[in-house]
């Protein structure tokens, strides 16, 4: 039997590849023929890439384009791609509209009549079309660790963006989140490689499906590389990272996407070393195309071709830089308003700089995309794919999302779950606001516009209200304690205190301390006093330092920016209808001084100095990376190995029984960790191997298993090399330890 299915398995595995190697071939032959008929000035404008403002009216209330320019663009200059906004989200009409405009001009008045292409940042959502779903952001579907919930949200955000007529969408973010405070920290899946890989392939796989010629879409992998780690953790400034990190700790998320078929990477916009990532062959060519494998489409980030002359300083001229860069490895650039980058890169293939071969990579990579995209077939929006925008269903989803990422962090005495019919005071900056909820790239860019926000989202105080009732419920909308009354708080029960961060993204979020303001430190301290059990809703992009008020507080729960249905998440939690489970993707630290992953190495955890220095030192973020409560209480025992001699490719058997021992059902993430205790390279203290969230009943028990393999315990050697040396290592599960060793034979 077990054969029969074997062999069975095996035809049907050949006919497909005999099958997509056909398709393959025919695609090519297409491409092949198209690219021979094309001219130099068409191939480069499929390689130049605009944005909406240089075709469109100067503003956008309404949107409308100009013919005019739209003419020039696409006819006079054969540009193949646009993308952006101008200011704001728009309706699904007015995207159909544009992008029937658009494909209307390239197959009625362009020669070869090559699809026109859209692309768009959807990061959380379909979040430049008004009406669609808003998720968590990366952070918090990191805390949940449920990959296929992060699956789910990107199908749906796929399903938004197709319907809204656009087919190639810049997310996923995988650089991994170690500086808390870059200004996109909250973009990314936090900060450890093993869960920014699975977290990362989820989303990539739900934004792309099966195949991209009638569903899903393009996704893009960002940024590659190392833009996450500036060394003064301001957006878009230089990072200083040793090839050992960079392979052991930056790549390895971008190339499980590759090995998983992402079909486009967004490059880092900063600089790697002194060597912007823009002019990087290194990066672009040696390592990612050739040693990753990657054969898709590389785009440059926003302007950054030009900024290699004016930021960076290695080109003393655009024509240069467009030189370095597409020698480099840029497939396409988002000059993105003019023709710079098109007029200087003819100049240079006709003064022999750039060889019609390279340019011909590129385009044929460009022309692949839209094919798998189904451009060719069908360039406008699909009246089916239109049918699958804003349902009702997708705003459990967003629900489901927000609850499992929020993350509780303190529980005193057990305040929390509140009871619903206690007088509680909701205040604080974040306790009405949509913005904060939602947080960067949320209808606008900056996402601070509330205007457009759908009218039934509900701010934290809206669902609190909806869920205690109006007279339970009193709030008072104020930014700053001044003219606060200590009076309000004399018939309250509790105070729910909302603070944390407004919506920002990318450069304007730059910051220069990670403390909390003192203006929402002196909420704490005012309320304090009332003796009232202080409740701390915290919604951040990054995590904001509160060590001073944390003591005041008496329940703290984080939801990250947990998107449309942050609200509703929030009031479940607080009032016990979701039991929290999401657990911290980054190391939460406690002074602004004191930034350390959980990874690191024991050397960073330095010694104690006796007698008479009396200095001491220790690991002591305010939570660890992996932390976050429940309203139930799980207990770990019974840790098995399958062995305690790994050998060769072998694989060790790890299993464990969880147990619900409290009042409560609910849902558990069990993590694996290891430690190699001896190796050529210092290890660190302990690394994410595995995670497996499972939900229990109460008092039921589960078996949880995992497998181990050598490659699962590799590191980066001195001579840049992934091993697995012997020797002998250490998993570590809750409270659970278990040892084994490792060798070859
Ligand atoms: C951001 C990218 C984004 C691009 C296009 C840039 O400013 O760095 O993440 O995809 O704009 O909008």
């Amino acid at each position: 039997m077990k054969k029969l299915f074997f062999c069975s398995f095996t035809i049907i595995s050949l006919l497909f590849f005999k099958s997509h190697a056909q398709t393959n071939l025919e695609r090519d032959k297409k491409l092949s023929e198209l690219i021979s008929k094309m001219t130099l000035e068409e191939k480069v404008g499929q390689m130049t890439n605009l944005t909406l403002a240089t075709i469109a009216e100067k503003t956008d209330e309404p949107i409308k384009l100009s013919m005019e320019k739209v003419k020039d663009v696409i006819v006079n200059h054969h540009v193949g791609s646009v993308q952006n906004v101008i200011s704001h989200a728009y309706t699904i009409e007015e995207w159909h509209q544009i992008i029937k405009t658009l494909q209307d001009v390239t197959l009625k008045e362009t020669r070869l009549k090559i699809p026109f292409m859209y692309n768009i940042d959807a990061v959380h959502g379909c979040n430049y079309t008004i009406g669609s779903t808003l998720f968590p952001h990366n952070l918090g579907m990191a805390a949940t660790r449920n990959p296929e919930l992060a699956k789910f949200c990107a199908e749906i955000t796929a399903k938004e963006v197709r319907a809204s007529g656009i087919r190639w969408n810049f997310s996923p973010v995988l650089d991994v989140g170690r500086q808390p405070l870059w200004p996109r920290f909250g973009e990314t899946f936090g900060e450890d490689v093993y869960l920014t890989k699975v977290m990362g392939l989820s989303s990539i796989r739900g934004y792309e499906g099966n195949s991209l010629k009638t569903k899903g879409v393009a996704a893009c992998m960002k940024h590659f590389v190392g833009y996450s780690v500036p060394a003064s953790g301001k957006d878009r400034a230089p990072a200083y990272i040793p090839e050992i990190m960079l392979r052991e700790y930056f790549l390895p998320s971008f190339r499980a996407a590759i090995d998983g078929g992402a079909h486009t990477v967004m490059i880092n916009s900063a600089e790697v070393n002194g060597t912007p990532v823009h002019a990087s062959k290194f990066l672009l060519t040696d390592v990612l195309r050739n040693e990753m494998g990657f054969k898709g489409l590389i785009i440059s980030d926003w302007e950054d071709i030009k900024k290699l002359v004016d930021r960076h300083r290695v080109a003393g001229n655009n024509k240069e830089a467009v030189r370095m860069s597409v020698y480099a490895g840029i497939d396409m650039c988002i000059v993105p308003s003019d023709y710079s980058f098109y007029d200087d890169l003819i100049a240079l293939v006709k003064e022999e700089k750039i060889t019609q071969q390279r340019i011909d990579e590129s385009v044929r990579r460009i022309l692949e995309l839209k094919y798998e995209l189904g451009l060719f077939e069908n360039p406008y929006p699909e009246k089916e794919a239109a049918k699958l925008f804003g349902l009702p269903e997708y705003k459990k989803v967003a629900l489901d999302a927000a609850r499992e990422s929020i993350t509780l962090l303190k529980n005193e005495k057990n305040i929390l779950p509140l009871s619903k019919n206690k007088k509680v005071l909701v205040i604080g900056p974040n306790a009405n606001s949509l913005t904060a909820l939602n947080g960067a790239w949320s209808y606008t860019w900056q996402g601070t516009k509330e205007d457009y926000f759908s009218k039934d989202e509900l701010s934290i105080v809206n669902a609190i209200r909806k869920k205690a009732g109006d007279v339970n419920v009193t709030s008072i909308d104020v930014k700053s304690l001044s003219g606060l009354d200590a009076t309000i708080i004399s018939n309250i029960d509790y105070v729910v205190l909302c603070i944390g961060e407004g919506a920002y993204a990318e450069t304007p979020g730059n910051i220069v301390d990670l403390e909390i303001t003192q203006e929402q430190k002196n909420f704490v301290n005012f309320f304090r006093k009332s003796g009232k059990p202080v409740i701390i809703v915290v919604t951040e992009g990054r995590p904001r330092i509160i060590r001073e008020i944390e003591p005041v507080a008496d329940g703290i729960i984080l939801a990250y920016w947990p998107g449309s249905q942050g609200g509703n998440a929030i009031a479940d939690v607080l009032y016990g209808d979701f039991n929290p489970c999401g657990k911290l993707p980054f190391t939460y630290p406690k002074y602004s001084g004191d930034i350390l992953t959980y990874d690191h190495k024991l050397l960073d955890e330095a010694v104690e100095v006796a007698d008479p220095y009396n200095f001491s030192y220790k690991f002591d973020p305010q939570w660890p990376f992996g932390f976050g409560l429940s309203y139930t209480t799980f207990e770990y025992s019974n840790l098995k190995l399958s062995t305690d001699q790994l050998k060769g490719n072998d694989k060790l058997k790890v299993s464990l029984t969880v147990k619900n021992t409290g009042k409560l059902g609910g849902k558990e993430t069990v993590e694996l960790y290891s430690k190699d205790l001896y190796a050529s390279i210092t290890p660190s203290v302990k690394r994410l191997r595995n995670f497996k969230k499972i939900y229990l009943d109460v008092g039921v028990s589960q078996l949880v298993e995992f497998e181990i393999s050598k490659d699962d315990l590799a590191f980066v050697n001195a001579d840049l090399k992934w091993v697995t040396e012997p020797g002998d290592f250490e998993l570590m599960i809750g409270p659970l330890k278990a040892g084994f060793s490792f060798s070859e034979k």
